[in-house]
């Protein structure tokens, strides 16, 4: 029989009650506590009895400690009420997808859909039951190390991306083994942090706020993620996670959400830090006034709730509110039923990093690439061709990328393995990252081999939470190698790693640049594959690469402004005098081994009525023998309305197959939502008059039609 949660509620202490609130490390479980000198339980000022009146864990390494701290918990626990487990399943378990922002480049939300799935069966085994993913932050400034963490800049693809991961943690119930619950992060505006400075403050707009930023959050509420997670920053000086406007207004008024809210970590302390609070009793005051239910980092609720209760500082009705939704989230996990639900040791030898997982990741990173330049066919290679493989990634195993803390590198395999096993002729191989650590041997060898690949790029590290840059450029010594190599070599091609857009410099003196991200377990064979020509890239940037640092942050959306560059030499209009306007490579750019071009863009109708789909039909042909992927874009314009409305929104996307000379049409409905945007006070307006369609393989380069809305 299904646990009345209203009946356990008032079967609880008011100090039972407030532990529900409180999540804690797993070690604290089954540590010796009497003897814990040194750390949490003393930093938090928390007792042994809390430890084992709290309500949630955040982390956990395998089945093996879930259950061992779950029997320990619920041996001391007078009501039974076991443990939740959460954890950052962000992309993969064990078994390792491409970083977000990567799968975000394959413009394919099942990309996402089939990664998170399979991340929640391998975490399932080890008993995790929340994954605290996506992140649907709209990021636009490449500074931010956490861009990796996220789908990039575009509302569009931020919506389906977040709602095909929350679909693919959460499935077919999160009732049921293998299944998870999704935590939508980090509410709100955390990609909007100020210079891309991590935890910095968010000043936003209400324009930007609810036509750019709250889509992708609300997208993922939609698609029925179950907790939410507020974010570090204060949102137009408010710290989020005591923010009335978010929490409340938003969450749950606008949005109608009955869910779980967590902080982030430790962040309803850090109010205090923020000059928002004297003390923790007062950041504990705002927390729960705001709506926050479960506390992470920090144990002010443990401390201080008990008293602003007895003293009617707080209503206890409060308090019972988000203790019912964590009982909810419980219940509805089927915790009461099975406390170790999922935690499976044989489950966990049979699933994690099987050998069908692994081909999956595989299979999933094989459209990430983007293949930013690619003159005289410079890519893809012959086996036959002789190869001088360079750089700190040549051997290296660290493709998992951030945010992968089940994942072991060891198991990866590096380019150099991949090629060989993938039958390339390898003539040398270097980790050197500058022209000095060149031998004059290496010299020889790179002169005399066919093709030079450089395997360059960032480190792993250097992008993720507190990794913000104040300038993204790679390391001079890099650029080098490429100046160096583009002197002796017709033929070099860099593979570029990173978490986020990178400043080229003279990279683009190189014949090719692909940039491969972080791909995960299976980087390296996707990656030789792609170079031998066995695989035709084809993902499309999510992000803008800016010409250089002062450009950003950029992004294609943007307003237009009274003046207009038209490049007529009227110096007085909207530019930089030291560079142009235009990025490097725009949102939505990435080449293929293909010649694919767009034509014959048609609408179903010239006028429309309000309501009404627009149908659009356009042809893709492929100019080249070359069968490969693409990905089509539709772009909106309101060529007239008040506010002013950006120069191109992307409404819609589309993979699509064609082999060497095909021609195939495509089709796409605009509904009312591709035309209509958030006022200032939060209601949807659909203008009448003019609309622009445009249709592209990028941001930039596109064919339009003109549409009439009356
Ligand atoms: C991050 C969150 C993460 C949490 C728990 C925080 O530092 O901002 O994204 O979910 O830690 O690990």
């Amino acid at each position: 029989m299904a646990t009345d949660i209203h009946e356990l509620l008032n079967s609880l202490t008011l100090k039972e009650k407030i532990g529900q609130l409180q999540q804690l490390p797993p070690f604290l479980y089954i540590a010796d506590l009497k003897n814990e000198v040194y750390g949490t339980v003393r930093d938090l000022g928390i007792t042994e009895e809390d430890v084992f009146l709290s309500g949630s864990v955040l982390g956990i390494r395998n089945a093996s400690e879930m259950i061992d701290v779950q029997k320990a918990y619920l041996k001391r626990s007078r009501h039974q009420i076991p443990l939740v487990i959460m954890a950052d399943i962000i992309h993969g378990y064990e078994t390792i997808f491409p970083i977000p922002l990567a799968m975000a480049a394959s413009f394919d939300p099942e990309v996402a859909r089939k990664a998170a799935r399979i991340a929640a069966i391998e975490a399932q085994t080890a008993g995790i039951h929340v994954s605290f993913a996506p992140m649907a932050d709209v990021s636009r400034d490449p500074r931010w190390g956490r861009v990796m963490e996220g789908s990039g800049e575009d509302v569009c693809l931020a919506k389906a991306f977040a709602k095909a991961t929350v679909e693919g943690f959460q499935h077919d119930g999160i009732e049921k083994i293998g299944n998870m619950a999704s935590c939508v992060k980090h509410f709100a505006g955390y990609g909007k942090v100020q210079a891309g400075r991590d935890y910095h403050a968010v000043e936003m707009s209400m324009n930007e706020w609810y036509n750019t930023y709250l889509p992708p959050y609300e997208a993922a509420l939609k698609a029925g993620a179950r907790l939410v997670m507020a974010a570090f920053n204060t949102f137009n000086g408010v710290p989020a996670s005591i923010s009335p406007f978010l929490m409340r207004e938003t969450l749950r008024d606008r949005l109608l959400f009955d869910g779980v809210t967590i902080t982030d970590y430790d962040s309803l302390q850090q109010v205090i830090a923020h000059g928002a609070a004297y003390d923790q009793r007062d950041a504990a005051r705002l927390g729960m006034t705001a709506g926050i239910d479960i506390e992470m980092g920090s144990a002010t609720y443990v401390k201080y709730l008990e008293s602003l209760i007895t003293e009617g500082v707080i209503d206890e009705s409060l308090l019972d509110q988000a203790v019912l939704r964590i009982l909810e989230l419980k219940r509805d996990l089927g915790l009461f039923e099975n406390p170790f639900k999922g935690a499976d040791l044989d489950a966990e030898k049979a699933l994690v990093r099987s050998e069908a997982h692994l081909q999956a990741a595989e299979k999933l990173a094989e459209t990430a690439s983007v293949l930013l330049r690619n003159d005289n066919h410079a890519l893809p290679f012959m086996t036959h061709d002789t190869v001088a493989l360079i750089g700190p990634y040549a051997r290296s195993r660290s493709t998992n990328g951030g945010w992968s803390w089940h994942g072991d590198i060891e198991h990866n395999e590096t380019l150099e393995e991949a090629l060989i096993r993938h039958k390339a002729t390898i003539s040398l191989v270097s980790d050197a990252d500058n022209k000095e650590a060149l031998s004059d041997h290496d010299k020889t060898m790179i002169k005399a081999a066919d093709v030079v690949v450089l395997a360059i790029g960032e480190h792993w590290r250097d992008s993720g939470e507190a990794r913000s840059k104040s300038m993204i450029a790679l390391d001079e010594g890099q650029i080098e190698l490429v100046r160096f190599a583009k002197t002796v070599s017709k033929r070099v091609v860099v593979v570029l790693y990173g978490g986020r857009p990178l400043v080229l410099d003279d990279i683009v003196l190189a014949d090719a640049v692909l940039m491969t991200w972080f791909l995960g377990s299976r980087a390296s064979s996707v990656i030789a594959r792609t170079l031998l020509g066995n695989i035709s890239p084809s993902g499309k940037l999510p992000m803008t690469f800016p010409k250089n640092n002062g450009q950003i942050p950029i992004h294609y959306d943007h307003l237009n402004t009274g003046r207009p560059n038209l490049r007529d030499g009227n110096p007085y209009v909207t530019q930089y005098i030291d560079v142009q306007n235009e990025p490097l490579y725009p949102f939505g750019y990435g080449l293929t081994y293909a010649d694919i071009v767009i034509k014959d863009l048609q609408v179903d109708r010239e006028i429309m009525a309000k309501g009404d789909v627009l149908h659009i039909d356009l042809t893709l042909q492929n100019n080249s023998d070359v069968t490969s992927e693409d990905v089509v874009q539709i772009y909106v314009r309101d060529v007239v309305s008040l506010p002013v409305r950006p120069v191109k929104e992307m409404k819609a996307f589309k993979r699509v197959k064609l082999s060497g000379h095909q021609s195939v049409v495509v089709g796409f409905d605009l509904g009312p939502e591709a035309f209509s945007y958030v006022a200032e006070n939060g209601h949807v307006i659909l203008d009448s008059g003019l609309f622009e369609i445009h249709a592209g393989m990028d941001s930039q380069k596109t064919i339009k039609r003109l549409i009439e809305m009356r």
